[in-house]
C-alpha cells in the first residue's frame, strides 16, 4: 500500500512540474520496442525470455524478488488449472457460434478460410478491406452477428464468449500479426504514440504505468509489462466475468482518470494492434482468469 502511495505521489509530483507545458505531453522518450530487452529481436520476440523463469531478467522488474510477479503469462497455461468461469464463457461462447454458423456464412465473415477456425485469432487485429481499416476481432463477431440481424455488442459478456471460443481454436499458436507496411503499420505507429501520451486528471501514459513503474505495487496488483498480454484475452475476471482486452483498456483509463472509449472506437484498436504486435510469438492460452 505505502508503496502504491508513494508511486502515485511521486507520478503526480511529475505531472505536476509539467503543468505549464502542453497537458498532453508524450511520456519521452517513446520507448523504441524493437529491441526492448536485450536479446528482443523483432515485433516481439520476447516469449523465451518470459517463458522459463530461470530467464526472467530482474532488471525488467527493478527488483529480483519481484521478478516472478512481473510478467505471469509464461505460466500460461494453466495459470489456474481448475474449472474456472471462462469455461463456462467457452461454453456460451461455443452455443453461441454454432447457432450463428448454421450456413458457413459467419465464419466466412470473420475471415476463416473454408470455414477453418484454426489460427484465425492470431491473425486479428488485421485490415478489413470491406471497410478499408483494420478491425478487432470483436468488432468484426459483432458486425457479423448483425448481418443476421443478431445482437452481440462488443464489449458484451456473449460478443466476448464468442471471441474466446475463436481464440480456443488457436490455442498455443502463437500470435502473428504483420505490422511492417500498410495501414496495420499505421495502426501499429498510432498505438504507439497512444501508449505514450499522457492523458487524464493523473496525466498518465499506458507507459507511465507498464514501461516505466513495471513490477510496482498499484491497487494491489503489480503492474506488468505489455508483452505478450494480448494472447490471453478475453479474460476471465472474478470481478467482471469476461474482459475483452478493449475493456481492459477501458479499465485501466478509467483507474487513472481518463475519459474510457467505446470497445470498437478506432484508438482502442491501435492501441489493440500495438499490444498485439508485442504479443507476437506468444502462443494463444486461453481461457485465462486474472482477479
Ligand atoms: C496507473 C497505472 C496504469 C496505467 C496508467 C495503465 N495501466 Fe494497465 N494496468 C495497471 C495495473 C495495476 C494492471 C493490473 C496488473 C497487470 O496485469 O499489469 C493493469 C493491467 C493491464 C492489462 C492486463 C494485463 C494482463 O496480464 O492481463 C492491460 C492489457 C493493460 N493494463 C493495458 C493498459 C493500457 C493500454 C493503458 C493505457 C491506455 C494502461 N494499461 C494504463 C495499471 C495501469
Amino acid at each position: 500500500m505505502r508503496t502504491a502511495l508513494l508511486l502515485a505521489c511521486a507520478l503526480t509530483a511529475v505531472a505536476a512540474s509539467a503543468e505549464e507545458s502542453v497537458y498532453r505531453e508524450l511520456d519521452y522518450p517513446i520507448d523504441n520496442y524493437l529491441p526492448k530487452v536485450e536479446g528482443d529481436m523483432a515485433l516481439s520476440g520476447t516469449y523465451p525470455l518470459w517463458k522459463d523463469r530461470t530467464k526472467l531478467d530482474w532488471r525488467m522488474a527493478g527488483n529480483p524478488e519481484e521478478n516472478w510477479r512481473l510478467n505471469w503469462k509464461f505460466m500460461d497455461p494453466p495459470f489456474n488449472g481448475a474449472v474456472h468461469g471462462g469455461h463456462f464463457a467457452l461454453d456460451r461462447g461455443e452455443d453461441l457460434y454454432k447457432a450463428l454458423n448454421r450456413d458457413g456464412r459467419f465464419a466466412a465473415c470473420l475471415g476463416a478460410g473454408k470455414g477453418k477456425l484454426r489460427g484465425l485469432r492470431t491473425r486479428y487485429p488485421s485490415y478489413n478491406k470491406e471497410l478499408k481499416r483494420v478491425v478487432g476481432l470483436e468488432e468484426m463477431i459483432e458486425r457479423c452477428a448483425a448481418r443476421q440481424d443478431q445482437v452481440l455488442q462488443n464489449g458484451s459478456y456473449d460478443n466476448s464468449a464468442v471471441s474466446l471460443y475463436m481464440a480456443s481454436h488457436s490455442q498455443g499458436l502463437p500470435i502473428r500479426i504483420d505490422v511492417s507496411k500498410g495501414p496495420m503499420k499505421e495502426a501499429f505507429e498510432r498505438g504507439r504514440i497512444l501508449y505514450h501520451t499522457k492523458a487524464g486528471r493523473l496525466n498518465f501514459a499506458c507507459s507511465s504505468c507498464h514501461t516505466h513503474n513495471v513490477g510496482q505495487l498499484v491497487r494491489g496488483t503489480h503492474i506488468t509489462t505489455p508483452y505478450g498480454d494480448a494472447a490471453h484475452f478475453p479474460v476471465y475476471r472474478t470481478k467482471y466475468m469476461l474482459q475483452s482486452l478493449q475493456l481492459r483498456i477501458a479499465e485501466c483509463n478509467l483507474d487513472s482518470g481518463v475519459q474510457p472509449l467505446r470497445p470498437g472506437s478506432a484508438a482502442y484498436t491501435d492501441i489493440e494492434v500495438f499490444l498485439t504486435a508485442l504479443t507476437n510469438g506468444y502462443p494463444v492460452s486461453v481461457p485465462s482468469e486474472r482477479d
